[in-house]
């Protein structure tokens, strides 16, 4: 592995695919999500990085105050340190712009990227998201397709929360599918379903 600014684990794949940056919920680490690649988007590489805040020892992407309420200071300041390793990353690897793959925490840091940094990201795949950010996103996300899946019976995301997240992204010009399954918080297989249907189509 290249010596970047984030821990991470990274491998090639087909060149003609946009790679994956896959990132982890809270209490998970680089190695959390790459079992799914296979199952998700067969043949693509992917960076996959270690959150760096940690709350009683687990990594996450930022700092929260509490379950849902996020620290937006902090929000602000880890997207764009987490846009610079996107940028490393692409150089030291040789790498397109990479679609996100992102799960709870993951998935909003990833949202908190696209608010912030529009063209970061050639995609994204957001499971169990919620709005990152109070303001609105910068814009200029027309050419992002995004795919959110929520959990009907999730205990974490409100999904008068999660609606605000689909509508602010498409205001802000994504392309975005929003999807709710009768589950959880937890990943289901019509999770990676809905994910593999999406990147299939997708850069
Ligand atoms: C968050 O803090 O990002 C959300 O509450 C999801 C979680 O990590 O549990």
């Amino acid at each position: 592995m290249a010596d970047l600014s984030f821990v991470h684990t990274h491998a090639p794949g087909d060149p003609a695919r946009a790679p994956l940056l896959l990132l982890h919920g809270t209490g998970g680490n680089e190695h959390d999500l790459v079992p799914l690649v296979p199952e998700i988007a067969p043949g693509r590489g992917y960076v996959s990085p270690r959150g760096k805040v940690l709350e009683n020892g687990m990594p996450r992407f930022f700092r929260r105050l509490s379950e849902g309420v996020f620290d937006e200071a902090d929000v602000r300041a880890r997207a764009d340190e987490l846009a610079g390793f996107v940028v490393e990353m692409r150089e030291a690897y040789g790498l397109a712009a990479p679609v996100a793959v992102g799960f709870s925490n993951g998935a909003n840091i990833a949202a908190a990227l696209m608010w912030r940094h529009p063209g970061v990201f050639a995609g994204a795949v957001l499971w169990r998201a919620m709005t990152p950010l109070r303001e609105a996103p910068a814009g200029g996300l027309e050419a992002t397709p995004v795919l959110i899946v929520s959990g009907a019976m999730d205990p974490i995301v409100p999904a008068a929360d999660v609606g605000n997240l689909a509508l602010r992204l498409r205001e802000a010009g994504a392309a975005v599918t929003h999807e709710t399954l009768p589950v959880g918080h937890g990943l289901t297989r019509p999770d990676l379903d809905l994910a593999r249907d999406f990147l299939a189509t997708t850069a």
